[in-house]
């Protein structure tokens, strides 16, 4: 739990952030696994002030940003559950919700086994995972403080991912967005979606005055670092892309070219991730990079 600006603190164990914005009203932004939603649970108990969560963003849709939503429901159930359409729509098929579940609990076992969490969070009921409302670029949260925060689209990594901007403290909420530093000198690209799209999100969220990023998971930079930060995740994006393209255009099969993509970015908190999932998404990075 550390304060990073004068309305935003970070709670969670650093492989799972979750941002609390507002010191009355407040926006909890993340909603993490379940295994990340009980820590936050934990925290949230020691925390005094306790501002008023009116609202929770999903900023995006994958198991690690959706499955804690129905141990913060419990906490919070009053507040609105924001998340882009694409996220409200995924998250209304109960077979995406059912693998999302399926993900998060062999997550918790991996946890588990390597001591991040000391229980296993209750995966046996499958909660609520609804937005209710959606947003998306350019819409603004008015908070009764006087807080506003913006909306962005962010896709490129996932169709449904969004980031977030609260002006008056210059902290950019970026989710996935922005890649995964995975180690000290690692930054793993996650163009899920669209590597086009990916690079022109990082443009667009570069262009805004930032003194804090709020990632996901890992290390938040903030002041000088940020400029370097975002330098270095383009620029692993690209040399990612350019790997791929020489292997492909030298012929290399497909399944070993996904085999040395995992080996070279799944490291870290990435390491405790479903490995089918991981290699999964070492196919789309490919995938990607083919059909330009
Ligand atoms: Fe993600």
């Amino acid at each position: 739990m550390k304060r990073l600006s004068d309305n935003v603190i970070v709670m969670g164990n650093g492989y799972f952030n979750f941002y609390l914005l507002g010191n009355e009203d407040a926006v909890l932004l993340e909603c993490g696994t379940r295994a990340g939603a009980a820590i936050f649970k934990q925290q949230w108990q020691e925390l005094e002030p306790k501002p008023v969560v009116k609202h929770i963003v999903i900023l995006h849709s994958h198991f690690d940003h959706a499955c804690g939503l129905p141990i913060l429901k419990e906490l919070f159930p009053d507040a609105e559950v924001l998340g882009s359409a694409a996220a409200q729509k995924f998250l209304s098929k109960e077979k995406i919700v059912k693998d999302l579940y399926r993900n998060d609990a062999i997550a918790s076992e991996l946890y588990l086994k390597h001591g991040l969490i000391q229980e296993k969070p209750d995966t046996s009921e499958l909660g609520f995972l609804g937005v209710d409302r959606a947003v998306g670029e350019g819409d603004i949260l008015e908070l009764a403080s006087g807080l506003s925060l913006k909306f962005l689209d962010a896709q490129g990594h996932s169709a449904c991912s969004i980031a977030a901007y609260l002006e008056s403290d210059q902290v950019m909420f970026v989710s996935d967005a922005t890649g995964y530093r995975s180690s000290k000198d690692t930054i793993s690209p996650v163009f899920f979606q669209d590597y086009d799209l990916y690079i022109s999100t990082l443009n667009k969220l570069k262009s805004y005055p930032s003194t804090v990023l709020g990632v996901a998971h890992g290390d938040i930079s903030t002041g000088d670092e940020i400029k370097e930060f975002y330098q270095s995740t383009l620029q692993a994006a690209e040399d990612c892309y350019a790997l791929i393209k020489t292997h492909l255009n030298e012929g290399m099969d497909e399944n070993e070219l996904a085999r040395l993509l995992f080996d070279r970015y799944i490291k870290g908190g990435l390491a405790y991730y479903p490995e089918e999932m991981m290699l999964g998404s070492m196919y789309l990075l490919i995938k990607n990079v083919k059909g330009k």
